[in-house]
């Protein structure tokens, strides 16, 4: 189980995120839904110690951190037991599809070159890209970018699997092959957190869907519940805006 306690965050005096719990239960697929500047990145940043904290507690496992005060050890474990993918991919420009993923391997897992090479190739045709360990991230579109960025991020083996946005910066025809790629790995048991508009794909795929904003978790529930009935006005509202034709609720 991962639980998240009071996580608390601000930039400049301004409280972005105000006291975020979340439990997730092993093989869950947790969608967080929220407008923009709700906080959904820095939650996620929160997780990994990408941003710092000011207060909160992660426990993933026997592991259990306070995120305002992490041991140079509790985030290496963290960044072992978690892992991200970015909304713009985050691949380093100067190596090949294999080796962002085998460097990651080494750093983080600190595995030698031939075995993190191995398992970066095992990973690369998990998501379809065996014919391509050899390109650069420019020789590549978007979509495979980021497949190798969710490659990266398996080959962690993480407990938990971060996803913030990850279909967002592409373009509209290359958002199936990624999204394809992401419920195959849910259909592994994989836990997994996902932050993203794509409201179809989040009802097919979530256990369970959080709505956040203005730095809270306003609503959570199963996506039938959230999606079809939610209570909340700021829900609705949100919803609404998303999917103007769809959905006519009154508050
Ligand atoms: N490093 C930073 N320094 C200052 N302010 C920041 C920083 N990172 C985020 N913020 C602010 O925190 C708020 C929440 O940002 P965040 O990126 O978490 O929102 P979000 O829910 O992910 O939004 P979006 O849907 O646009 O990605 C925003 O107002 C943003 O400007
Ligand atoms: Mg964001």
């Amino acid at each position: 189980m991962i639980q998240l306690s009071g996580i608390k965050k601000s930039f400049h005096d301004l409280e972005i995120l105000k006291s975020v719990d979340l439990t997730i239960e092993k093989g869950e697929v947790v969608v967080i839904l929220g407008p923009s500047g709700s906080g959904k990145t820095t939650l996620l940043r929160s997780i990994n110690c990408l941003n710092r904290a000011d207060d909160g507690t992660v426990a993933i496992g026997d592991l259990r951190v306070d995120l305002k005060r992490p041991k140079k050890h509790e985030i290496l474990a963290l960044r072992r037991k978690t892992a991200m993918v970015f909304q713009h991919y985050n691949l380093f420009h100067n190596k090949t599809a294999l080796q962002n993923i085998s460097e990651a391997l080494i750093m983080v897992k600190k595995l030698p070159k031939k075995e993190a090479e191995a398992i970066a190739a095992e990973y690369l045709r998990q998501v379809g890209l065996a014919d391509k360990a050899d390109r650069y991230p420019r020789q590549l579109s978007g979509g495979q970018q980021q497949r190798i960025g969710i490659a990266r991020a398996l080959a962690i083996d993480p407990e938990l699997l971060l996803f913030d946005e990850p279909t967002s910066a592409l373009d509209p025809e290359l958002v199936g092959e990624v999204l394809d790629v992401m419920k195959a790995i849910a259909g592994q048991g994989r836990t997994m957190l996902i932050v993203t508009h794509e409201i179809s794909f989040a009802k097919e795929i979530a256990s369970c869907i959080v709505f956040m904003d203005g730095g809270v978790v306003v609503e959570e529930g199963p996506p039938e519940e959230i999606l079809n009935r939610p209570q909340n006005p700021r829900t609705i509202s949100f919803l609404r805006r998303l999917l103007p034709e769809d959905y006519s609720y009154t508050i």
